[in-house]
């Protein structure tokens, strides 16, 4: 039963793309599952680093077959190209599946978010691409899905009432109207190039469960951003926690082996929202500019801080996490100290549970654990006996912390910079 889910368990960003391309090396099957091209995740093979939006990130380990499953949003035109440009890098997208259940991003939905996000008392940050209108347009059970590209009179028809009935919406709020025509022009176009990779995904998928393939699942966003179990409103639109591989494929619960947590050495945020450990000195600064961390996805800075024992805590609990994934750990090298996060003080009490409340986030102060750092580079270790004393004690607490087993440490963006934890 050899499936796996692999999930953020952070505000995102935590390196997901690279691990699910190191643990492809197993694999028979990647599969998206929730979230669209709002996803940034990074892949750098030799002197090569692609950012995939949409393409699961298997798609550069031949014979791996990728499918984006039916709890994802996909914008068929940035799909379109997206594959294109994988292609002309050299790489076979022509297995590549996309569920027919899968609902549409259209550029009227990437309007209405921007209109959201100008005028909405709550301002999310979003970026920009339309997730948010096509989960609401999903939920509404007025969403196009991937099926639909398959009847292009019917999908002509379809397009325009529902461009019509936004652009009504954007002009009273006085935004840009979409053009309707051109825009339908590009759709159709795009209909025609992803015809052929559109299917039922959910027999793909449990075929390939029945036959005893290995099946990875690769999360987007983390669990701090999920709908329900999030920082809300603050979140994405979508279920981000293991549990949604099964509502966003068509698997049953019974076939999940392990869940692992990709976990970055420290903490970090892109958009609005609260972020206890958030550093506003030198010391962020520092984080910021050693892990590079600029969107993948819209090149924002990042907010960076101290790890987050409270909130990662509360993540791999929810996604019932048993096997960590640490990464950035050399990202850490430089600095004499290093802070854990063990608790929140909120309102003069001390509290290790995450809130639910906004109000006691934002009041939340860090309560922090001090750490001797290693001062030494780390990036050239691939044992976890290369590790300085320092770092495999900070590795041992967070995990502690976490209550969860680190299996896999990232040493640096490239595939060789990774090594597993024997036990
Ligand atoms: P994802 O969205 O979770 O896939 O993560 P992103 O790709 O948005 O951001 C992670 C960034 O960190 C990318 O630029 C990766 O190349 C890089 N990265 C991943 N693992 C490591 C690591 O262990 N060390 C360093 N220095 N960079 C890493
Ligand atoms: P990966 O998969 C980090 C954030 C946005 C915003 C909020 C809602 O690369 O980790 P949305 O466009 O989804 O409606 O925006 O969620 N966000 C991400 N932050 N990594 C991501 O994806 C994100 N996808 C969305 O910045 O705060
Ligand atoms: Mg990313």
């Amino acid at each position: 039963m050899p499936v796996d889910i692999l999930v953020g368990t952070q505000w995102g960003d935590e390196g997901k793309g690279k691990l699910i391309d190191v643990l492809t090396r197993d694999v028979d099957m990647v599969v998206r599952f929730q979230g669209g091209n709002n996803a940034g995740h990074t892949v750098e093979i030799g002197e090569n680093r692609y950012v995939l939006h949409l393409i699961p990130s298997g798609i550069f380990r031949k014979g791996v077959k990728c499918v984006i499953g039916n709890g994802v949003v996909a914008d068929p035109v940035a799909l379109q190209d997206e594959m294109l440009k994988v292609t002309e890098c050299g790489f076979d997208v022509s297995e590549l599946e996309l569920s027919s259940r899968t609902h549409l991003i259209f550029e009227y939905h990437k309007r209405m978010d921007q209109v959201n996000e100008r005028s909405a008392a709550v301002k999310i940050g979003t970026t920009g691409r339309g997730i948010g209108p096509a989960y609401t347009d999903k939920m509404r059970r007025v969403g196009l899905r991937a099926i639909d590209l398959l009847d292009t009179e019917k999908l002509a028809v379809r397009f325009r009432e529902e461009a019509a009935y936004y652009n009504k919406i954007l002009a009273s709020c006085g935004a840009e109207t979409v053009d309707i025509e051109a825009e339908l022009t590009k759709v159709l176009a795009a209909a025609a190039y992803l015809a052929p990779h559109v299917a039922n995904s959910t027999y793909t998928v449990n075929d390939a469960v029945d036959a005893g393939k290995n099946v990875l699942f690769e999360g987007a966003q983390g669990a701090l951003l999920d709908i329900d179990h999030g920082t809300y409103p603050f979140v994405t639109s979508s279920n981000t926690v293991s549990g949604g591989a099964c509502t966003g494929s068509g698997i049953p619960p019974q076939a999940v082996r392990h869940v692992w947590g990709v976990l970055k050495a420290y903490t970090t945020r892109v958009g609005e929202g609260p972020f206890p450990t958030e550093l506003f000195d030198n010391d962020g600064e520092q984080l910021r500019q050693i892990g590079r961390e600029f969107g993948a996805t819209t090149g924002r800075p990042r907010r960076c801080g101290w790890f987050d024992a409270v909130a990662a805590r509360y993540a791999c609990m929810v996604d019932g996490i048993d096997k960590l994934a640490v990464t950035k750990l050399d990202c850490l090298d430089g600095f004499d100290k290093v802070a854990i996060c063990t608790g929140y003080e909120i309102n003069g009490k001390v509290t290790d549970r995450f809130p639910a409340s906004l109000d006691e986030l934002n009041a939340a102060r860090p309560v922090y654990e001090w750490h001797e750092g290693w001062k030494q580079d780390i990036s050239e270790a691939r044992t976890w006996e290369d590790l300085p004393e320092n770092a495999q004690k900070y590795l041992k607490r967070c995990a502690e912390l976490v209550r969860s087993e680190i299996a896999i440490i990232s040493v640096g963006p490239r595939r060789d910079q990774t090594f597993s934890v024997e036990k």
